[in-house]
């Protein structure tokens, strides 16, 4: 599973759809000495996506794509070449990748999902382990594969699900786990 780094820095392209909380986790977990990444680029389908505000805060450069068509993800392909991405950290993209892209990047695209996978692919997770009645819920980091949330497990997170919890609060529980998990599995596929 681990990438080989040599010694060189892994030049990542971080993209987002909204808040950006794990962006700012990343963000700042790059900046960490024992970190194997750099973070040169942030990627919205979403002009009003609220994460983008650190792009200007930590100053990294940022492009907007609507990913609506073939055109624009070859768009962010080159924009990807241009800045010599080596790593994709998709972190509440919100957007399906197309197969020909993923095959561009293959092997060297992650995700954030919020459920321990394989269970609850797909959206609502939170709502949908709480009228399941599960007893933990939790996050995975795994590698991006042509199908939706099914990729290689790197690692996952269990969060106990309380009697109390409604799809907001264990989602405010599981995003704080989010932002330690993504920076551990981070560093275990370049086996760190
Ligand atoms: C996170 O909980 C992430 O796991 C989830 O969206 C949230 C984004 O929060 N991702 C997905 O549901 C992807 N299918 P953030 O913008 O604050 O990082």
């Amino acid at each position: 599973m681990a990438i080989s780094t040599g010694s060189k820095v892994i030049r990542t392209a971080v993209f987002i759809s909204g808040t950006g909380s794990n962006l700012k986790s990343l963000i700042k977990f790059s900046k960490l000495k024992i970190s194997p990444i750099s973070i040169n680029l942030i990627v919205s389908n979403n002009t009003k996506s609220k994460g983008l505000k650190y792009a200007n805060i930590f100053k990294i450069k940022k492009k907007i794509f609507t990913f609506k068509n073939k055109t624009d993800e070859k768009k962010i392909l080159v924009e990807l070449k241009k800045n010599k991405i080596d790593l994709i950290c998709l972190a509440g993209f919100m957007k399906i990748l197309s197969k020909t892209f993923i095959k561009n990047f293959k092997g060297r695209i992650l995700n954030i999902h919020p459920s321990l996978l394989p269970k609850f692919k797909g959206l609502n997770t939170h709502e949908r382990a709480i009228n399941k009645k599960e007893k933990y819920s939790g996050c995975t980091v795994h590698f991006v594969n042509s199908k939706l949330d099914s990729g290689k497990i790197i690692l996952q997170k269990k969060v106990k699900i309380k009697k109390s919890d409604t799809p907001k609060t264990l989602a405010k529980r599981i995003l704080s786990q989010e932002h330690r998990l993504y920076p551990k599995a981070i560093l275990k596929v370049f086996n760190l």
